[in-house]
Formats: structure tokens, C-alpha cells, sequence
């Protein structure tokens, strides 16, 4: 097995000499000497697919933006990271920034852009440090090439990942999608009528693939990984096993190799039971360990790969407890511009709470609610988040459904709850990642209820307030149909012509 297209180094790269020294060629004047046309030709060939989720080739996305006829271009890095489960953009970024940033240059040479961005939330204090550091040695170098490169703080939310909603932080009303006709590579930062001036985006992980592609060409690149997902894939484990932490192994290892031989096992004398990768895709019992991990065998066996976030659990953790968090927090993310979808996880979260809570009495229709309500809420959807909770929250009940009926029968059955696995920090030497114990006090209009001098998980009961407060606003006929004929006739897109009304009105006031 080739280690030329490895990311994570041993030992963190302390500066940009280091990580040349490693990699050995510049792979950004390397890229800079060809046309855009075999840049991309060469991440085409690659095979290269999208790290942030879902597995999107890059290279199509990339000539999508070249081809693109408005002349104004930019490029962001995705690396807000908030997907539960996930830490494997910020491991990268504090071993080695180098890459990434490297691969956002040489994605600015072949779509022209004039500017680049890196968007993370504002509290990974350590990566926005090592990437400024290292922003001033690729100039120092002379690297930048006139670029204006930024640094975007953005917020927790989980939506600040989701790609129209990380726009939205950068050009203004924070992290709430635009309608779904408006993907990055058609509308993208600060777009006037005349100018829509696409936004090549990738993740973390995608764009520091690249220089290793432009380095030793798309054919070494395939000799790791499968035909489906070439490369290495940065897997992070936690949950029930012995070693929790973030591992890179060549995309197409089984499941029961991360889990076992990376990550070490079950905890002595138990067994593992089911994992789950992030809150995006269907359950994988542990009999499907044997799994391959690359995009399409996850896919045939009824889940995914997402961005390889895996949280594993074992006999000593309840199902419907992991269905109860998982989608609390789907719920409560969700921001409520689409009506079915808060709604349609209210219904679920709601429901499992009540599950969960042995004060109430376990009305007939519960797993009926809990199944429907998940599977109603994507329907006029800009984002992708309730087909996640549409895809886990019933596969859990179909996968297990003996623990849930155990719940319904039995109200004195034991039941307890368990946290969210956001990480918020990782520590390497002990094989420890810490979580974030404020999300389970997060309401779904995403202000905090935390009681005070309260240290442990709340009980169902005390969960915070779950009227969703209204987000979006319904129009009258008379002006959604007069806005909808001027938006006809300007071709301005409703969403931008109706924030331009309202900015204007409001300067106006002052
Ligand atoms: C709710 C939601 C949250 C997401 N969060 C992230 C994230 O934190 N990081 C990320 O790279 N992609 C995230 N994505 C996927 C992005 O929308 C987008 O597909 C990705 O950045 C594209 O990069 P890639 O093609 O390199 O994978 C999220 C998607 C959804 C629906
Ligand atoms: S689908 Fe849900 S999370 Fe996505 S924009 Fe609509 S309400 Fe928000």
C-alpha cells in the first residue's frame, strides 16, 4: 500500500518547510504550470469524491464552476464540522493544514477565483490559529498569489455545515439554507442579479487530497482505496470501543478492521451491538460489520459513509435511547423555514421522549408517530437534514424493534438517556474525546435552557421547551403573487430580490 496519498503525518507538521519536506514536490506550482483544463482533468481522473458527506466527485464539481459563464468565482473550504460523531477536519487541520490549504489554492487557479475562504466555527480556537499560521508562511512564500484569502468564525449551529446555510453565514442572515434551486455552484457569494458568481465549496478532507493527486497523478491515487472511493478515508470511532479516536486507512477497509483492530474493541466482557455514521444515514447493525468502507457498499447494505464519523455502541446501551437523542438533536437543529420538516421532527422527537419518559402514559400509536413523523418532515425541503432523520430514526426502530416494544409494554422497564456524541475536543496521548453537554439543553429556536448548577443529562420531562418559534413568513396571496410576477420579469431570484426590498426599506427607516 502506497502512503504517498496520506494526510495525517506522525508527528504534526510544525511549518510549511516540514510539510514540503515530507510531501516532497510543490504541487500548487505544479498546478500553476498547467492549464485549469488538466487540473481538472487530472481530479476527474482521480476518481476523488466529496469528504464532507456525500461523496460527490470533486472533479464534476469543479468543471461545473469552470463552466460556469459568470466570471466571479470563489472558493470555500467546508470545515465547520458539526456532524455528531465527527472530528476528523479538525484532527487534520491541527496535524496538517498544509494540504488543505494547498488544495484550495490550486482549486482557485483552475476556477479563477478571486477569493478564497476556510468557514469553521468560531470556538475551534486551535485549527483558526494553525491556520493562520500557516496562511502566513504560504505568503511568506510568495505562494498566494495576490489571493485574499479569509477566515470565517461562524456559529454552532449544525446547519453553519450544511452548505447553502454556511453561504448564508458569510453573505449575512446566518446559517439557514437557501431554497434548494440555489446550490453553491449556481448561487454563490455576494450575487447580484447580473452576477451569481459560483462558489466552488469542498470539505476539508476533499481538498487536501488534491495536492497529492497533482503530485503523483490520478493513477497513483487509485492504487489506494476501492474503484468506488479512491484514497484514504480519516475515520472518526467513538462510542463503546477501547481506543476511541481518529484513524486514516485506505477507503474499502471493513467496518469490523476500524472497529476492532484500529479502534480495539468492545470494552471486556461485552459485545458490540450496532453503529451508526453521524445522524445521516440508516443504522448498521453489528452483523453488517463486515461491511467495506467506501460510499457504495454502505450504501447497499441501507446506510452510508458520510464523512466516516462512526459512533459505535454495545449491549449496555439502549436503542430507543440512541433514537431519542439522535433525534432530539435533528429536531431541535433543524431550523423551521420548511414547515413539514420542524414539524415532522417535532412529531418524532416528541414521541421518543415520551418513550423515554416512564411518568407518561405509552399511548398505542407511538412507534406509528415516531416512524411517520420522521418520515414526513423532507418534503419541500431546501436542505438535506430531515432525509437524515427520515433514514436513522426508523431504521433503529425497524433494526431493533424488540427493544422498543419492550418500552411500550413495560413501563417500568429501566430507561435512560444518552448524550449527543458532538465532540468538541479530542485528546490523542489518552484516547479521549470530550462532548458537548450543552447541546442537550439546546431548544429547537436554538437558545439554551441550562438550570442552573445542573451537571447531568435532563430527564425527558425537563427538556427544554419544544414549541418551535416561527421562522419563516407567510406572505398573502396578493404579494407572494406579485413578488413571484417580478421576480419572473427581473429574473431575480425571490429569496434575493425580497432580502434587497427589505434592506433597502429598513436603511431607509433609519
Ligand atoms: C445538515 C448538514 C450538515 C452538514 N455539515 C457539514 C460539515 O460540517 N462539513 C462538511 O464538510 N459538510 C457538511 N455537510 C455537507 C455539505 O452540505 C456539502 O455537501 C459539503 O461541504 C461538500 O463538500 P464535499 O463535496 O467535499 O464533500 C452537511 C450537510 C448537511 C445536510
Ligand atoms: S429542510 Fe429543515 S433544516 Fe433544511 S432548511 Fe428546511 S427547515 Fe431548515
Amino acid at each position: 500500500m502506497s502512503l504517498k496519498h496520506w494526510l495525517l503525518p506522525k508527528a504534526r507538521f510544525e511549518s510549511y518547510e516540514d510539510y514540503v519536506g515530507h510531501t516532497g514536490e510543490h504541487a500548487l506550482r505544479k498546478a500553476r504550470e498547467q492549464s485549469p483544463e488538466e487540473v481538472i482533468q487530472l481530479v476527474l481522473d482521480s476518481g476523488l469524491r466529496g469528504r464532507g458527506g456525500a461523496g460527490f466527485p470533486a472533479g464534476v464539481k469543479w468543471r461545473t464552476i469552470y463552466e460556469h459563464p459568470c466570471p466571479t468565482r470563489f472558493v470555500v473550504c467546508n470545515a465547520a464540522e458539526g456532524e455528531p460523531g465527527t472530528f476528523k477536519d479538525r484532527y487534520l487541520l491541527r496535524k496538517n493544514p498544509y494540504a488543505a490549504i494547498e488544495g484550495m489554492l490550486i482549486a482557485a487557479h483552475v476556477v479563477r477565483a478571486e477569493r478564497v475562504f476556510i468557514a469553521l466555527k468560531a470556538s475551534f480556537k486551535q485549527e483558526i490559529a494553525r491556520i493562520n499560521e500557516a496562511i502566513k508562511e504560504f505568503h511568506q512564500a510568495g505562494l498566494l498569489g495576490g489571493l485574499r484569502f479569509t477566515i470565517v468564525e461562524g456559529p454552532e449551529e449544525y446547519l453553519f455545515g450544511e452548505e447553502k446555510g454556511l453561504l448564508n453565514v458569510i453573505d449575512g442572515p446566518g446559517p439557514m439554507p437557501r431554497e434548494a434551486h440555489y446550490p453553491p455552484y449556481e448561487l454563490g457569494l455576494f450575487a447580484t442579479p447580473d452576477s451569481p458568481n459560483p462558489v466552488l465549496m469542498n470539505n476539508v478532507e476533499t481538498f487536501s487530497h488534491v495536492p497529492g493527486i497533482i503530485r503523483h497523478g490520478p493513477d497513483s491515487f487509485r492504487q489506494t482505496g476501492t474503484q468506488d472511493t479512491p484514497g484514504s478515508i480519516i475515520a472518526t470511532i467513538s462510542g463503546c470501543v477501547k481506543r476511541p479516536g481518529v484513524y486514516e486507512r485506505e477507503a474499502g477497509v471493513t467496518l469490523k478492521e476500524l472497529f476492532y483492530e484500529a479502534a480495539g474493541g468492545p470494552v471486556a466482557g461485552h459485545e458490540f451491538k450496532a453503529a451508526i455514521s453521524g445522524v445521516s444515514n440508516g443504522v448498521i447493525p453489528a452483523d453488517r460489520f463486515d461491511t467495506r468502507a467506501d460510499f457504495a457498499s454502505m450504501q447497499l447494505i441501507g446506510s452510508g459513509l458520510g464523512s466516516a464519523g462512526f459512533v459505535v455502541f454495545d449491549d449496555t446501551i439502549a436503542m430507543p435511547s440512541v433514537a431519542q437523542a439522535m433525534a432530539r438533536f435533528l429536531y431541535v437543529e433543524s431550523c423551521n423555514q420548511c414547515t413539514a420538516c420542524k414539524h415532522g421532527l417535532r412529531i418524532a422527537s416528541t414521541a421518543l421522549d415520551e418513550l423515554m419518559d416512564e411518568q407518561s402514559d405509552q399511548s398505542a400509536n407511538i412507534l406509528d408517530r415516531i416512524i411517520s413523523g420522521a418520515e414526513h418532515a423532507p418534503q419541500g425541503n431546501r436542505c438535506y437534514l430531515p432525509v437524515e432523520g427520515a433514514k436513522l430514526i426508523p431504521s433503529i426502530i425497524k433494526a431493533f424493534p424488540s427493544e422498543f416494544e419492550e418500552l411500550i409494554s413495560n413501563s417500568t422497564a429501566p430507561r435512560s438517556m444518552i448524550l449527543v456524541p458532538k465532540i468538541v475536543d479530542y485528546d490523542e496521548a489518552n484516547h479521549s474525546f470530550t462532548y458537548d453537554k450543552l447541546q442537550a439543553f439546546k431548544n429547537p429556536d436554538w437558545t439554551y435552557s441550562v438550570p442552573e448548577g445542573v451537571t447531568t443529562l435532563p430527564k425527558p420531562s425537563e427538556l427544554p421547551a419544544t414549541a418551535p418559534v416561527p421562522k419563516s413568513v407567510l406572505l398573502f396571496p396578493e404579494n407572494r403573487d406579485r413578488l413571484r410576477e417580478m421576480s419572473e420579469k427581473s429574473g431575480e431570484g425571490i429569496e434575493a430580490m425580497v432580502n434587497r426590498i427589505l434592506t433597502e426599506w429598513a436603511s431607509q427607516q433609519e
